[in-house]
């Protein structure tokens, strides 16, 4: 009998078959191309480590409670694979999703799970390809009792900590899981603009060859932001292109695509009425960067937007604004995560969420070790920049960030994550903001009625015209 099942061998599902085998747990794999997966089989050598023809015998070959794993590309792939196996499965079986699913379908899917007396956990995944063959981070969610019966084994799937805990933890209830990877991946999108952004400005303003690049990345890479992503651009700039010689980098169309998570976040944000003004910009930033037509006209109709403002910020001043942009980026996804929670009754664990994202994850960094200290400590507070150890890490590099922007927008450098962070924190801490404006303006010409300051209630004003008009009586 075998410990997990795999449904799936792509890139994430080979992978995590051949982890789990590594780790010692007994692996059944099944692939909708039977070749794939009993030529992975036959490579493992081992009967631990089998490849079945069909679902029946697939599930029937798992030890019970059952954990099934389904690997496979999200969306109607999903709905096929999760309908071939659920006539096998039998109470107290978890069948578990791994892909990137919306968590709308995950709520769909979970259930039509329960009318079969089959217990679903929509769990996020991340850490890429090496991650899942090295150990991922695990975002599982849904029924709670369910996960308690697969926990030791996606525990010993999962990357540690270098406390030694495990990158998985029960995330919250119904499509948590699922929800919590597609903030995630919204962070993910944030990062990856914020530092386009910084090299932007080394590469094509400083003036920065490639070498003085990377060594900038890597003194950025330090303390509390040491992190995945700013390890990868660094090591990215280093990388030749074997044809040219030149950096490989340089010789990539600039034109960003992506698979649509980093829009659901900014989606999200936007339907539940919560910051999310980094996620967006990034979106945004994404969006134009495939414009390359567009661009290309624009910049020969009109020119490109370079002005040469007379001093380069300082390093630090460049690196600090980089760290605190990056900062408020997570900032707004631990908001969005509690604003969901509450709104979708997921009851997401938040200091559970630090705690997975600190290993595995492609969005690891270290400053989320402290994060987690204090939503253990304190797990109702409603932002993280009302811990004053994380305000104080944005409050020391808050004219940094100020700075950079400033001179970026003087520079015609667009940095429109750099900003989007800015315009939040700024935003964020006023006591009374021009939102005022709005109501009386909306009231004025459509009688939306407005509150006051000073008491309670509802008001209306009959604003005169300002083009002094009249509301035509009725005739007598
Ligand atoms: N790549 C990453 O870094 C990453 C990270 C985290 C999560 N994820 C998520 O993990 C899941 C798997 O990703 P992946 O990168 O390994 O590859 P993928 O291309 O998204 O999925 C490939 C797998 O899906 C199967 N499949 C496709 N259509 C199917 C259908 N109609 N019925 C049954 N099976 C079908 C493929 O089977 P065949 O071999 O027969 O084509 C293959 O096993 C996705 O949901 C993805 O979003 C990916």
């Amino acid at each position: 009998m075998h410990d997990i099942g795999i449904y799936g061998l792509g890139v994430m599902g080979e992978n995590l078959a051949l982890r789990a085998h590594d780790v010692g747990l007994s692996v059944a794999v099944f692939n909708r191309t039977k070749d794939k997966a009993f030529a992975l089989a036959a490579r493992v050598g081992n009967p631990r480590f089998e490849a079945f023809a069909e679902p029946a015998a697939f599930v029937a070959s798992l030890r019970r409670p059952r954990l099934l794993l389904l690997m496979v590309t999200a969306g109607p792939a999903t709905d096929a694979a999760f309908e071939a196996v659920l006539p096998f499965l039998e109470e107290g079986d978890v069948l578990v999703d791994g892909g990137n699913a919306h968590y709308e379908d995950t709520l769909r899917r979970e259930a039509r799970a329960r009318q079969a007396r089959i217990a679903y956990v929509g769990m996020g995944i991340s850490g890429g390809e090496l991650g899942a063959r090295t150990g991922p981070a695990l975002m599982p969610g849904g029924d709670a009792e369910a996960y308690t019966r697969i926990a030791s084994r996606l525990e010993a799937l999962a990357a540690r900590l270098p406390d030694g805990r495990p990158a998985v933890a029960y995330m919250g209830k119904s499509a948590a899981g699922h929800y919590v990877k597609m903030v995630h991946n919204g962070i993910e999108y944030v990062f990856l603009q914020l530092l386009a952004e910084a090299y932007d400005a080394l590469r094509n303003v400083y003036g920065y060859a490639s070498v003085e690049l990377a060594d900038a990345f890597a003194r950025a890479n330090q303390g509390p932001w040491e992190s995945y992503l700013i390890g990868l651009v660094r090591h990215i700039l280093t990388v030749p292109d074997p044809e040219t010689s030149q950096p490989l980098v340089e010789q990539i169309l600039d034109v960003a695509e992506g698979k649509g998570t980093g829009l659901w976040t900014a989606e999200e944000a936007l339907r539940l009425g919560v910051g999310g003004s980094t996620f967006a910009a990034a979106v945004h930033a994404r969006n134009l960067s495939r414009e390359r037509d567009l661009r290309l006209a624009c910049a020969e109709a009109c020119g490109e937007p370079w002005h040469r403002p007379e001093a380069l910020p300082a390093y630090e001043t460049w690196r600090d604004a980089l760290h605190a942009a990056v900062l408020i980026a997570y900032a707004q996804g631990f908001a969005l995560l509690r604003r969901a929670s509450e709104t979708y009754d997921f009851a997401v664990d938040l200091a559970n969420v630090a705690q997975v994202w600190q290993s595995g994850a492609i969005v690891r960094i270290r400053f989320l070790a402290n994060l987690e200290r204090n939503l253990r400590r304190s797990p109702e507070t409603s932002h993280p920049l009302l811990f004053p150890e994380i305000w104080e890490f944005v409050r020391e590099r808050e004219n940094a960030l100020r700075s950079f922007a400033a001179w970026a927008v003087r520079t015609g450098m667009p940095a429109p994550a750099h900003l989007a962070a800015l315009a939040d924190l700024d935003g964020l801490r006023r006591r009374r903001l021009p939102a005022n404006l709005i109501q009386a303006a909306r009231d004025a010409f459509g009688a939306h009625t407005y509150r006051r300051i000073d008491r309670e209630g509802s008001f209306h004003t009959s604003w005169p015209d300002p083009e002094g008009r009249e509301i035509p009586r009725p005739r007598s």
